[in-house]
């Protein structure tokens, strides 16, 4: 296993005794309902396989993915539980939604078509979840024409078992609008209208974590929490769940130096010093999670303390005001998201800045920044790269 020593001193840590702590939360909350745990986007950019291993390993039931090829990922690593594809498939991708045992959503007649050809060929049937468009908007069969679509599938049944079905909820993250309430009306119409032709779906599921923590008409048979098993609230309005920030993301100090009033620092020249400044930079831009718009707004925690961002943030570099720290050296760590001394940073403070949300945050840490995956004692290096 490599050592961080190998790599550029900037890293992701991913505590799995806080993701299991989450998932036993949300467990807490919605009782014995089956959870299926979102890990697309590389599980909210804390790295799919290591979280989807270790939730698999608490015993989660489903994991949910966007498109087939992070399932492919999923198998390819040795996974074994039942994944969702939430977001569908390219027809010309059934066979291959098959080959790896993946449960596809299901909104168009030609993805029913073709997943039931495939299906024919390898000589089984094929299961899929139908997914429903109760408001949001972006995908699925609208519930006014779901009478339409249950024919499609009660004739494409030899091959096709709709196993399931779902919505997805647009304003659950402000429990007092009416709007879901409708939604969740809408969707148990479009459950009796299904069962009405034979289409037996038995997995019923609307809630993400916003549903999961103010919603419990939205729990039915399974809910897909997200953002709360990474630690995060959806919004300021929900009652709070007791999660914790899974993720911290760190750098060091790679150059110090103490410039003169009127000295500028970085692209555009937007900081302009005026008095002597400790400048300390730091390995780390907008590729790795430092929003560009934290640019002279932002901070970064170094001993505690917070350190300014002056300058604009990057694609690789960082330069934040250290004058302000006392005893700020070269190879100090310097924390990005987590916690510092008494201070603490979290995703959805650096989201802020950027006029953005916590998901936005934490799925833009690019790849080239190792996840260390912390459980007690242990701690194991993932990089795209080959250590040194
Ligand atoms: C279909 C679906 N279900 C559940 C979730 C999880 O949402 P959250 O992260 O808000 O819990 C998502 C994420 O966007 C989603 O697309």
């Amino acid at each position: 296993m490599p050592s961080l020593d190998s790599y550029r001193p900037t890293w992701a840590e991913i505590d799995l005794d806080a993701l299991a702590h989450n998932l036993a939360a949300v467990r807490r909350r919605v009782g014995t309902r089956l959870v299926l745990a979102v890990v697309k986007a590389d599980a909210y950019g804390h790295g799919a396989v290591g979280v989807a291993r270790a939730l698999v390993s608490e015993g989660v039931e489903r994991l949910g993915v966007a498109i087939p090829e992070e399932g492919v990922e999923l198998r390819r690593a040795g996974i074994g539980a039942p994944i969702l594809v939430l977001g569908g498939f390219a027809p010309a991708q059934a066979e291959l939604v098959l080959r790896h045992d993946l449960v596809p959503a299901l909104y168009r007649p030609d993805q029913v078509e073709a997943l039931s050809r495939a299906a024919e060929k390898r000589g089984g049937a094929a299961s899929a979840h139908l997914k429903v468009d109760t408001g949001m908007g972006r995908l699925g069969v609208p519930a006014a024409d779901v009478p339409a679509f249950a024919a499609i599938l009660e004739s494409a049944s030899g091959h096709v078992r709709v196993t399931g079905a779902f919505s997805h909820l647009a304003v659950a993250d402000d429990p007092a609008d009416p709007f879901t309430r409708r939604q969740i009306d809408l969707f148990q119409e479009s459950i009796a209208v299904l069962r009405a032709h034979g289409v037996a779906a038995e997995e019923i599921h609307l809630a993400n974590s916003a549903a999961i923590m103010d919603h419990p008409p939205a729990w039915l048979t399974l809910v897909r929490p997200g953002i709360s098993l990474y630690g995060y609230p959806p919004s300021a309005k929900v009652t709070p769940l007791a999660v914790r920030p899974v993720l911290s993301l760190k750098t060091r100090i790679i150059y110090m130096k103490e410039i003169l009033p009127g000295t500028s620092l970085g692209y555009g020249r937007t900081f302009v010093a005026q008095r002597p400044v400790r400048v300390a930079s730091l390995p780390l831009g907008y590729d790795d999670g430092l929003p560009r718009l934290a640019s002279n707004r932002g901070y970064i925690l170094v001993r505690g303390r917070r350190a300014p961002i002056v300058g604009r943030v990057s694609m690789d570099l960082t330069t934040v005001d250290v004058s302000d720290v006392p005893g700020a050296v070269l190879g100090d760590e310097a924390t990005v998201i987590g916690a510092s001394g008494a201070e603490s940073l979290g995703a959805d403070r650096v989201a802020s800045w950027a006029e953005t949300i916590s998901w936005d945050i934490l799925c833009g840490i690019g790849s080239r920044v190792p996840r260390v995956y912390v459980r007690g004692a242990d701690r194991e290096v993932v990089s795209r790269f080959d250590p040194i």
